[in-house]
């Protein structure tokens, strides 16, 4: 039996370079060997987008993203949130076995709380939605940038307890691992902060060339080493240590030279993406066939989980 794998990206703006190498492109490389969820999470994006039309949009946006970078409908479920009703259903009852200061410990909130007093309660409530999310497919791993690690520790600690409480049946649900890349876990943006679509410091994972351009030649360089550490940084993801060494000993200093490598790098490595996704992207009907195939087969699998919690915590009266 293969293991399980689920993972989501938030349809809340362009899809980035940290978004493809902290967790997108571990989708692609694993789905030969895993069976694997791929959500477009969209009920989470609610959170920052409330826009409709710009919702629609990014929600296409990203499911055309999935397919360019190679993502498969044949090997893998690639699939909506809100076409699953079963991950709110869940929310509603892991809501009501965990506490408010457990869940007023997380990161994200407390980084939210930190810069916006009135916090909406669908941000305090994301780590719920996001635990549903990953115990309705009995997932054993969860691929993820390392912002996430603590979301995915969260989901793990819900299920214990849950399983604790309710196990009178055994054990409801299974427990999730966190899947992080070390090389990868946090690309750096181009103002040096984590690249991050709500930052506005990211190059797009499709992004035509002039703007790739643009976006290079501004990534913050500090002065004081004789080092570009952001340029060299992000230049990590496209050549191995060994090339970037010499390279970067030979135009040691000249930090404009360095960054036009950069670009041209990334613009090799960007061209045949784009152009794969343009060609998918001139078949939007296609695009909504796969999400709806995909949301009907992430039904079935969610709805038999949720319905052995409903059972076990009691929602079900036995004949
Ligand atoms: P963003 O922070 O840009 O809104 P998401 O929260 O939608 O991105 O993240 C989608 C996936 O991409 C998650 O697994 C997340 O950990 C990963 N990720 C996001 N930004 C980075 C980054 N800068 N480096 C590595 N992984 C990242
Ligand atoms: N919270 C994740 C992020 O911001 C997106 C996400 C939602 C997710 N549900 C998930 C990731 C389930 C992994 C598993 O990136």
């Amino acid at each position: 039996m293969k293991k399980t794998i689920l993972s989501g990206v938030k349809p809340s703006g362009q899809a980035h370079l940290g978004n493809y190498f902290g967790a997108m492109k571990q989708f692609v490389d694993l789905q030969d060997h895993y069976t694997g969820y791929f959500m477009i999470a969209d009920l989470h994006a609610l959170n920052t987008v409330q826009d409709a039309k710009e919702m629609a949009e990014n929600t296409l946006n990203l499911a055309i993203d999935y397919l360019a970078i190679g993502l498969d409908p044949q090997k893998s479920v690639i699939f909506k949130q809100s076409d699953v009703p079963a991950h709110t259903e869940l929310t509603w009852i892991l809501n009501t076995i965990v506490t408010m200061p457990y869940l007023s410990r997380a990161h994200a909130f407390k980084d939210a709380e930190a810069k916006n007093k009135e916090v909406n309660v669908g941000t305090f409530d994301y780590p719920i939605l996001m635990a549903a999310d990953i115990l309705l497919y009995d997932t054993d791993l969860v691929p993820v940038g390392k912002d996430q690690k603590q979301h995915v520790e969260i989901a793990r600690d819900i299920a214990e307890k849950f399983n604790r409480i309710y196990g009178q049946n055994g054990d409801t649900f299974k427990l999730p691992q966190e899947l992080i890349k070390e090389e990868t876990q946090t690309t750096p943006g181009i103002d040096g902060q984590k690249m991050s679509k709500s930052y506005k410091n990211y190059i797009p994972l499709f992004a035509e060339d002039d703007e790739i351009q643009k976006l290079v030649m501004s990534i913050v360089t500090d002065s004081s080493g004789g080092l570009p550490v952001n340029v060299y940084a992000i230049h990590q993801l496209f050549r191995s240590e060994d090339e970037l060494k010499k390279i970067y000993a030979e135009h040691e200093g000249k930090y404009k030279v360095l960054k036009e490598l950069l670009a041209e790098d990334i613009k090799a490595f960007i061209r045949p993406l784009r152009e794969r996704r343009k060609a998918i992207a001139a078949d939007k009907k296609a695009v909504l066939r796969i999400l709806k195939e995909g949301g009907e087969r992430a039904r079935a699998q969610a709805d038999m989980r949720l319905a052995v919690a409903k059972k076990n915590v009691g929602l079900t009266i036995e004949e």
